[in-house]
C-alpha cells in the first residue's frame, strides 16, 4: 500500500472513494455544508451520528469531485487513538468489500482535532494507518484458489494507495505519524501471520528462524538455543513439556540494544507453544485447532522487538521465547511427575495443560539472571479463565507494582489493546502448594488465571517491577465470535510501542 500525505485539495482526485471524517461534536456544524457543497443529498444526515467506525457510502455525480463514491465516516468523540483506528479499520473493511484499491481521506482538520484531543498529529496519523492495514488484512496464504475459481474469478484485492489530505502545516507530523504507523502495522501483520499459521506451518524452530530473519534485516542480534543448549542450561519446565514431541524446542533470545545511552533495560518474554493438546491431560477436540495459537505472545515479543528496533527507541529490550509444542505420547510428562526447573524451584506437574507457565518459568528466571532488567513483562495465552473472567477484547494484567500497571493500563486505553488489573494477593498461594515438591503448576477450580499468575511470581526472583499479560481472549477471535474478523488480531504490539514510546 502506497500511502501519500498531500496538500493539494481532494476534489479533482479521481479517487474511488473519498473518505470524509466527522466527530460526532463536529457533525451537527460541518456535514451538512461539505455535503452540499458536494452537490450530495442531506437527508443521509438523519440516519448518520458518526460513532467511531460508522461508516455510509453516497453514489452523487457533481462536477465538484471526480471521485467515484464519498464515504461519510464516524471518528465518535475522536478523543482516544482507539476511535481513530476503529474507523480507519471500518473504511479499509468497506473498501476490500467493495474492491476499491484507490482511497483518499481528507484530514484537513488533523491538526484541530489533535489540539482539542490532547493527541499528537503524528499519533492520530499513525492509528489511521494502523487501522487502513488492519482492516486491509487477510490471511490466504494457504489457499490455492483451486475450488473457487470458477465461482470469483476475480480475487479479493488490497488497497493499494491511500492519499491523506491535511493543511500544509501539520504535513510533517502526519508524514512522521504515517511513517511509525507503517511501521507498527508491518510488525502486526507479522504476528497476525504467525499466530494464524497452524502447527504442521509452524513449530518452535520456525519461530525462532523468524526471529533470526527479523533480526538480520532490523538490526539487533538474535541467539537460538537448540535443545541440546537448552539441556545444558538446564531448562527443566520447557524440556519437560517438550517430553511429548517429536520437534525439538527452542529458546530464542532477541537482544535491541542501540547504540549510545539507553533509558532502560526491558525483558518481554513471551509463550511460544506452537500447539497446545493440553498433553497426557487432553484437551477436548472441540476447537482444539485454536490452540494454534497458543503462541500468539511468543509472536507479539518477536513484533514489539521488530517495532521497536525500526523506530530505533533508546531502549535496551531484551525478548525471551521459550518454545515447543505439548503433545501426548508415550515418552510425554504425566500428570504427578515432579520436574526441576531452571531455578532449582521442583514443581509437581498437577495438570499437563498448565503448560505454558512451566516454560515460562524457565525464561523468567534466565531473563532476571542474565539481564538484570529495570522491568520485566511477560506476554501469554495462559489461561481460559481469563477469557472466562474478561472475554475476548480485553487481556488479564497482573503485576507486583502499582506504577507499572497504570502505565500497562494507560497505554492500552490510548492503544487499544485493553486490559484490566487482577489481583496478585499472597491468599491465592494457598491453592498451588504442593505435598511434594515446592510449587503445583494447577490451583483447582477457581481463580484460574490468578493462581497461573502466582505461579509465574515464583520464578522472577523477588524483582520489584514484573507485569504479567494474559492474552488468551484479545490475541485469537475464535471463528462464529461477535468480532468481524476472526484468527490472529496481533494483539500486544501496539501496547508495547505505546508503553516503550513512553519510557523513551
Ligand atoms: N493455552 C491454554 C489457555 C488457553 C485456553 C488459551 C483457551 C486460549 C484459549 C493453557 O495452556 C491451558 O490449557 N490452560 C489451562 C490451565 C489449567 C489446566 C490449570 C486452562 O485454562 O484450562
Ligand atoms: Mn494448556
Ligand atoms: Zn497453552
Amino acid at each position: 500500500m502506497k500511502i501519500s500525505v498531500i496538500k493539494n485539495d481532494l476534489d479533482q482526485i479521481a479517487t474511488e472513494l473519498l473518505v470524509l471524517p466527522f466527530t460526532s461534536g463536529a457533525l451537527k456544524n460541518e456535514a451538512e455544508k461539505t455535503l452540499e457543497s458536494l452537490e450530495l443529498d442531506t437527508k443521509v444526515l438523519k440516519d448518520f451520528k458518526a460513532d467511531a467506525g460508522e461508516i455510509i457510502v453516497l453514489y452523487g455525480s457533481s462536477t465538484r469531485y471526480v471521485a467515484a463514491r464519498v464515504a461519510l465516516l464516524g471518528l465518535g468523540e475522536g478523543k482516544t487513538i482507539e476511535d481513530w483506528r476503529k474507523a480507519s479499520v471500518a473504511f479499509a473493511t468497506k473498501a476490500v468489500d467493495l474492491k476499491i484499491e484507490k482511497i483518499a481521506i481528507d484530514c484537513s482538520s488533523i491538526a484541530q482535532l489533535a489540539a482539542s484531543t490532547e493527541q499528537t498529529v503524528s499519533g492520530l496519523a499513525a492509528s489511521l494507518v494502523i487501522g487502513c492495514f488492519a482492516g486491509n488484512y487477510r490471511f490466504d496464504q494457504l489457499k490455492s484458489g483451486k475450488l473457487d475459481k470458477k465461482k470469483s474469478p476475480k480475487k479479493p484485492k488490497d488497497i493499494t494507495e491511500l492519499l491523506i489530505k491535511v493543511d500544509a502545516d501539520a504535513l510533517e507530523d502526519t508524514e512522521k505519524g504515517v511513517a511509525e504507523g507503517k511501521i507498527v502495522a508491518s510488525c502486526q501483520k507479522m504476528v497476525r501471520d504467525l499466530v494464524n499459521l497452524p502447527a504442521n506451518y509452524l513449530q518452535a524452530e520456525d519461530i525462532s528462524k523468524t526471529a533470526v530473519e527479523s533480526g538480520k534485516k532490523h538490526g539487533y542480534d538474535v541467539k537460538v538455543f537448540n535443545k541440546k543448549e537448552i539441556e545444558s542450561l538446564g531448562m527443566g519446565g520447557l524440556l519437560a513439556v517438550n517430553k511429548g514431541s517429536v520437534q525439538p524446542p527452542t529458546f530464542t533470545v532477541l537482544d535491541y540494544n542501540p547504540k549510545g545511552k539507553h533509558k532502560a533495560v526491558v525483558a518481554l518474554v513471551g509463550k511460544g507453544v506452537t500447539f497446545d493438546s493440553g498433553g497426557i491431560s487432553i484437551k477436548p477436540s472441540e476447537n482444539m485447532g485454536e490452540m494454534k495459537s497458543d503462541m500468539s505472545g511468543a509472536a507479539s515479543v518477536i513484533g514489539a522487538v521488530e517495532a521497536v528496533a525500526r523506530l530505533g527507541l533508546p531502549l535496551h529490550v531484551i525478548g525471551l521465547i521459550p518454545a515447543t509444542d505439548n503433545m501426548p505420547s508415550g515418552t510425554a510428562q504425566t500428570p504427578g511427575d515432579v520436574i526441576t526447573t531452571y531455578s532449582g524451584i521442583t514443581v509437581e506437574v498437577g495438570n499437563t495443560d498448565a503448560e505454558g507457565r512451566l516454560i515460562l518459568a524457565d525464561a523468567l528466571t534466565y531473563a532476571t539472571e542474565k539481564y538484570n532488567p529495570d522491568v520485566i513483562i511477560d506476554l501469554a495465552t495462559l489461561t481460559g479463565a481469563c477469557i472466562v473472567a474478561l472475554g475476548y477484547a480485553v487481556a488479564g494484567l497482573f503485576s507486583n507494582n502499582d506504577k507499572l500497571a497504570d502505565e500497562i493500563y494507560q497505554a492500552g486505553q490510548q492503544s487499544g489493546d485493553k486490559v484490566w488489573r487482577m489481583p496478585l494477593w499472597d491468599l491465592y498461594d494457598e491453592q498451588i502448594k504442593s505435598d511434594v515438591a515446592d510449587v503445583n503448576n494447577t490451583g483447582g477450580r477457581g481463580a484460574g488465571s490468578i493462581t497461573a499468575a502466582k505461579f509465574l511470581e515464583k520464578f522472577i526472583d523477588g524483582h520489584k517491577n514484573w507485569a504479567h499479560i494474559d492474552i488468551a481472549g484479545p490475541s485469537f477471535q475464535p471463528k462464529g465470535g461477535s468480532n468481524k474478523v476472526n484468527g490472529g488480531t496481533g494483539f500486544g504490539v501496539s501496547l508495547l510501542v505505546e508503553l516503550l514510546k513512553k519510557w523513551s
